[in-house]
């Protein structure tokens, strides 16, 4: 009789998904040597095996090493609009985004 709490959905399994992969990415915050081929399979898990998406999310098989790190420091910096990658890329040194985006060039062509 004191009137109903207000009916909020405020998370949706898009955003558990999404803290479950942000939850796996957080012990490589500030790492300094984390291995690169477990960073990139982190991204795979939204941008495709490979890199080659299935969805409407870019694909990032093909792009070159100083494209894919100035991306992610674009989206670091909020330089580049963003739904997620601003988020994913925040944890990242620059040197990781260099070994990453080294990573990922060299075998997802
Ligand atoms: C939770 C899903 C998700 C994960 C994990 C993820 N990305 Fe992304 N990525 C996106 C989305 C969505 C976009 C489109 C921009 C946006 O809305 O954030 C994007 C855009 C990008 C772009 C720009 C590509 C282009 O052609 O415009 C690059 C580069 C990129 N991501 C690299 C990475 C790297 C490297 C990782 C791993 C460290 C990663 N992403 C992890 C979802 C993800």
């Amino acid at each position: 009789m004191f009137g109903h709490p207000p009916l909020k959905l405020s998370i949706c399994g898009k955003m558990l998904m999404l803290a479950a992969v942000m939850a796996l990415q957080a012990p490589t915050a500030g790492a300094q040597s984390a291995d690169p081929r477990l960073l990139a399979l982190s991204c795979a898990g939204c941008h495709g095996p490979e890199g080659r998406s299935p969805g409407t999310i870019p694909a990032l098989h093909g792009q070159g090493e100083g494209a894919i790190a100035a991306a992610l420091r674009s989206f670091r910096d909020g330089q580049r609009p963003s739904t997620v990658m601003t988020r994913i890329a925040k944890g990242y040194p620059d040197q990781e985004i260099d070994a990453v985006a080294r990573e990922i060039a060299a075998q997802w062509k």
